[in-house]
């Protein structure tokens, strides 16, 4: 036999070219496993865009059906609706807090695409809340009372189902809201509609664009000021396995991490642990990094996005949940032709 040493192994044979750099990838993405993120804010008079964000907007109830029809032209079919209602409330434990905005919303894109659309509906109460915390809080304002959120979570996520959604997609990160939610759908004969929890979601630092789109930022004048109290804790990724475990457990049909780049090493851990459906949120801060890069000309749009896709991927994503899901199918075409 030959010496292996006297002739280097040549793993750039298959790096040589277009061709073979396709045919042997092992990590492909597709249009069909993307997700777009939707803001729908009422009592606006034309639709905003949202700052740091390129194309996206907060759009009004007309514009949101638009801007469907023309994300269905790029490829895109799966959407995830956030809804901003126009007045926030003081909400206690015996006050109804209104959906019907949201609601509203998803009939009407229920009405007007029927199933050629995918809708999951967000449910939390931080754009319903006027301290803009993800819950009801106690009387002492200094916690978010669980058990009296997660009952008000269950009543959203049955409205949101009378009015059409596909799946119900909870944000608050309360315990024992995946399983209240499923029992209240399936109490009202929803069995068929999804859940997918936000299991493993991080207390992070790249949320600020959203938090403008959603009108959901804590305020910082009150007792509590932030969400680390409900949000897991970066440095605890033991807390993340606990969480998409115990929700997996309560009947959860899907499964995410958020973010996305910072925790590639808990969607790697949790999808090789957990064998359910995996959606990883690439977050508002996170693609403003892109945009960012992007307008100054210090990164190439295409690649970047491609680049962080493949990685979700190549991390065990089944679904991208993405603020450039509208671009996806553009920059897959592109894929390789721009090296
Ligand atoms: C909270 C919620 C957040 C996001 C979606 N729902 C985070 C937060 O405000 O703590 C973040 C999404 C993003 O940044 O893109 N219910
Ligand atoms: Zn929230």
């Amino acid at each position: 036999m030959a010496a292996v040493t006297d002739r280097p192994v040549r793993l750039r044979r298959n790096r040589d070219n277009r061709h073979i750099r396709e045919l042997t990838r092992a990590v492909r993405l597709h249009r069909e496993q993307f997700i777009q993120p939707l803001f729908v804010v009422e009592g606006l008079a034309a639709r905003e865009a949202v700052p740091g964000l390129r194309d996206v907007y907060r759009e009004t109830p007309a514009s949101l059906l638009r801007q469907i029809e023309s994300d269905l032209e790029s490829g895109i079919s799966k959407f995830l609706l956030f809804g901003v209602p126009g007045t926030r409330v003081e909400p206690t434990r015996d006050l109804f807090i209104s959906h019907t905005f949201t609601s509203a919303r998803l009939a009407d894109i229920r009405s007007r695409f029927g199933d050629a659309v995918w809708v999951a509906a967000d449910v939390c109460l931080c754009s319903y809340t006027t301290h803009g915390h993800c819950g009801i809080l106690t009387d002492s304002r200094d916690h978010v009372d669980n058990d009296v959120t997660v009952a008000a979570l269950a009543r959203a996520a049955l409205e949101f189902a009378h009015a059409g959604a596909d799946c119900i997609a909870p944000s608050d990160m309360q315990d024992g809201r995946v399983a209240a939610i499923r029992a209240s759908l399936d109490g009202a004969g929803f069995e068929r509609r999804a859940l997918m929890s936000y299991a493993a979601k991080f207390h992070s630092a790249f949320y600020g664009p959203f938090r403008v789109a959603a009108n959901s930022a804590p305020d910082r004048a009150n007792t509590l000021k932030d969400r680390a109290s409900y949000q897991i804790d970066p440095g605890r990724p033991d807390d993340a396995l606990l969480a998409a475990r115990r929700d997996a457990a309560e009947g959860a049909d899907i499964l995410m991490v958020k973010p996305g780049l910072p925790y590639l090493d808990v969607l790697a851990r949790l999808s090789a642990a957990i064998p359910l459906p995996w959606a990883v949120y690439q977050t508002s801060g996170e693609q403003a990094g892109i945009d960012v890069l992007a307008a100054q000309n210090l990164a190439d749009p295409v690649r970047a996005q491609l680049e962080t896709w493949t990685a979700f991927a190549r991390a065990g994503a089944q679904m991208i949940i993405s603020y450039a899901a509208r671009r996806a199918a553009l920059y897959l075409d592109q894929q390789g032709t721009q090296e």
